[in-house]
């Protein structure tokens, strides 16, 4: 027994021993450039160097980074994605940067870690002309030092930061301009677009074109910004209609790794502009500039639905509950077929305070919410009184569930996708979710017993009495299917048979422990209780990257499909230093990213 265990033992010394790890480098290689070589780089960027100073150091004894916002103020903005985005170093969901320096009180802080740039970048280019990011990045490429990509900080994989890094920080390029009569590259044609510096968000770029008196397809909350959402695919109100927003894109300006200042398009840069539409963020370069599809404005916009549960504690009850939202479910293609988007969303257990209950109802309470553009409310009534009425009979009666009809509403587009204020106030959380791309097979073409059977495996929760949600959000249908092809990039093509794109939480996140432990607790319990459903449930589509699991085994196949292999290869030839990594992004199996020690270093084949 002790001998073969030895042998064991010392053969993974042996293979330890030899393997000679090629990392990114940290401060503490001594490869690591001086003060004087960072100021010799800021100097030839126009003073646009920031050296990292994290916000919430004024929450530290002595502010050891010299903050100048204090504390209260840091705490009262911390739960608003708008603040992170104007915060030069700062992400939404901070466990991605190790918690590495957050304000007392909030999610991810623990007493006697303080405050360090840990897993934050350690300087960042406040950039305002592609020349910045040109020199910088080729710069940095050239010393080994990876790179990462801030717009917003909205991203939900932590996609937008790093330790060790030098940040690209995209932010100031705002500007947005209506090109009358635009030639479009490669043919004769002209048409009317808008040309969006990447560092907008869509509450701008939804106010500018409203201006205009057009529409463009963008996501639903106005402080995500262009360039992740179009990079990554990106659904919005008008996707179920239009196409995804990287279904938008003439035109594109990319900076890669080694500095060249690249215009993709139709004609140009042909599979650079193909990998940036849909193939990933932060991955193939920086873009500094989308050139977009618009479109007319909706006559108006109508909504209208209506929210179930259980009326009692009977097993009738919660049983109708179930064959409740499996016939609204189920009925989630004819429905976009006939015009609605919007979502469905199911919640269990604790999370049924969504419905304003006092107490939770046994089984699954639904919010059923459409939206449909140019309709009147009538027709929207319609539709409306007939799926709760097929709700009705799927349960038998009405006595076993109580439905609650939402008045139908019509108004303006714009007052609809007008931006408020600090609308967004999820930031600070610890996020962790899994999806799934849903079509016609796994919603309508399915047995309603099976299908009742995944609705409630994919509500299971590792707190049971917590609970879960789980978000229909009717986003595909027909608009990304009729997309011609010469305007399809490399977004998953799961995407073009999609109807919803299926979203569910349900691992418990404890953020005060070590976040690398935290992250990898909740990744485990993911690929032991939800990914097996969606495997099983719906085997050949995959899931929306930007609101995905981003450590599912299946990773390659879930973001990318058919897909993978080109993309890696444009990868490698736009960022041949391979500067720039993401977690699940492509290549990203060649590299391990370790939030503990902050290093990220080859993996030795
Ligand atoms: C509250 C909330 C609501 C959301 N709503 C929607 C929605 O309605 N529809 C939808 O599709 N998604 C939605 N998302 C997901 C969102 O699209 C992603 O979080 C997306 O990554 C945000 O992009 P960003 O540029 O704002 O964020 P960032 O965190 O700044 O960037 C995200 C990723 O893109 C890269 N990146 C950003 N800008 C550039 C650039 N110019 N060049 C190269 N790489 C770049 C970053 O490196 C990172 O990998 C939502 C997310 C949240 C938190
Ligand atoms: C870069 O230069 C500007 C202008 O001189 C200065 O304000 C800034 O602090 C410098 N950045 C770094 C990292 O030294
Ligand atoms: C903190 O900053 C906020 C916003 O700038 C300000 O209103 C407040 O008075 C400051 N509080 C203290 C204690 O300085
Ligand atoms: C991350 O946090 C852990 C404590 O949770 C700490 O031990 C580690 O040094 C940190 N790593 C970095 C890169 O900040
Ligand atoms: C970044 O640049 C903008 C535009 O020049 C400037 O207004 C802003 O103060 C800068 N921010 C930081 C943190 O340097
Ligand atoms: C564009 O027009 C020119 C001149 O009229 C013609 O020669 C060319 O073939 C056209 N190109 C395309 C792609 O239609
Ligand atoms: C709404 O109708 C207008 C014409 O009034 C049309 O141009 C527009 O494309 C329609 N929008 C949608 C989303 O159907
Ligand atoms: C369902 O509705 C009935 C009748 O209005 C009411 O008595 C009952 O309390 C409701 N049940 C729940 C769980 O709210
Ligand atoms: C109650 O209903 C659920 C499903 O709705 C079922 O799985 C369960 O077996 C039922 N329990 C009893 C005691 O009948
Ligand atoms: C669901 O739809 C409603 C409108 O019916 C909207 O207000 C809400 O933001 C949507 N939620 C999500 C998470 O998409
Ligand atoms: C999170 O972990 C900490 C440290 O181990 C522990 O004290 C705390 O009770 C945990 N919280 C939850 C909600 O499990």
């Amino acid at each position: 027994m002790l001998l073969p265990k030895t042998i064991c033992l010392l053969s993974t010394l042996v293979t330890f021993s030899f393997a000679s790890p090629n990392c990114k480098l940290s401060p503490a290689d001594s490869a690591w450039p001086s003060t004087n070589e960072w100021a010799a780089l800021n100097r030839s960027i126009d003073g646009v160097l920031v050296k990292t100073a994290p916000i919430a150091s004024s929450c530290y004894p002595g502010n050891p980074f010299n903050s100048p916002e204090n504390c209260t103020s840091v705490q009262d903005k911390w739960y608003y994605a708008a603040h992170h985005a104007v915060w030069p170093e700062s992400v939404d969901y901070p466990i991605y940067s190790n918690n590495s320096c957050v304000p007392k009180g909030v999610t991810g802080y623990a007493e006697g870690k303080g405050c360090n740039i840990g897993g934050l970048p350690q300087y960042i280019v406040n950039a305002t002309t592609i020349e910045h990011v040109s020199k910088a990045m080729s710069w940095a490429s050239k010393r080994n030092i990876r790179i990462v990509v801030k717009g917003t900080g909205h991203d939900l994989n932590g996609r937008s930061t790093g330790a060790f890094a030098l940040s690209i920080w995209t932010h100031n390029f705002k500007h947005i301009e209506r090109r009358c009569g635009w030639k479009l590259p490669g043919q004769n044609k002209t048409e009317d677009v808008v040309v969006c510096g990447s560092g907008n968000n869509w509450g701008s770029v939804y106010t500018a074109v409203h201006h205009m008196g057009r529409a463009v397809v963008g996501g639903e909350d106005a402080t995500v910004g262009l360039g992740g959402l179009i990079q990554n695919g990106g659904h919005g109100y008008l996707s179920s209609h239009h196409g995804l927003a990287s279904d938008q894109v003439y035109q594109v300006t990319v900076v890669t790794t080694d500095g060249r200042q690249l215009i993709a398009n139709s004609v140009e840069n042909k599979d650079l502009f193909w990998a940036v539409r849909g193939g990933g963020g932060g991955q193939y370069g920086v873009v500094t500039e989308f050139i977009l599809k618009t479109y007319p404005v909706p006559a108006n916009v109508v909504m209208g639905g209506f929210s179930f549960h259980a009326a009692d504690s009977s097993n009738t009850s919660e049983t109708a509950s179930w064959n409740a939202l499996s016939e609204v479910v189920s009925s989630i293609p004819d429905l976009m077929d006939s015009g609605l988007n919007g979502n469905v969303t199911a919640y269990t257990k604790a999370m049924t305070t969504a419905l304003g209950l006092k107490e939770a109802p046994p089984g699954v309470a639904a919010v059923v919410g459409f939206v449909g553009f140019n309709m009147t409310t009538d027709h929207m009534d319609h539709i409306v009184d007939k799926l709760s009425a097929q709700v009705v009979t799927s349960t038998g009666n009405g006595n076993y569930l109580n439905i609650s009809r939402q008045q139908t509403s019509s108004q303006s587009y714009w007052s609809f996708v007008k931006p408020e204020p600090l609308s967004s106030s999820s930031a600070g959380a610890a996020s962790l979710m899994t999806s799934r791309l849903m079509g016609r097979r796994e919603l309508s073409d399915i047995a309603p017993n099976k299908l009742t059977d995944y609705l409630q495996q994919s509500l299971v929760s590792e707190n049971p009495e917590t609970g879960t949600m789980l978000l229909f959000g009717l986003q595909g249908g027909r608009g990304p299917a009729k997309v011609p092809a010469s305007m399809r990039g490399s977004v998953l093509p799961a995407w073009r048979t999609a109807y919803a794109h299926v979203m569910t939480l349900g691992a418990t996140i404890n953020a005060t422990i070590d976040a690398s432990e935290s992250l990898s607790n909740a990744a485990d319990w993911y690929e032991t209780f939800k990914e097996p459903v969606w495997r099983n449930w719906a085997p050949n589509t995959g899931a929306y990257m930007n609101e995905g699991n981003p450590f599912s085994s299946t990773w390659k196949n879930d973001f990318y499909g058919e897909n993978y292999e080109k993309l890696l290869a444009a990868k490698l030839k736009f960022d041949p230093s391979e500067s720039l990594f993401v977690w699940s992004g492509v290549g990203s199996d060649l590299w391990n990213y370790d939030l503990s020690s902050g290093l990220l270093c080859r993996v030795e084949s």
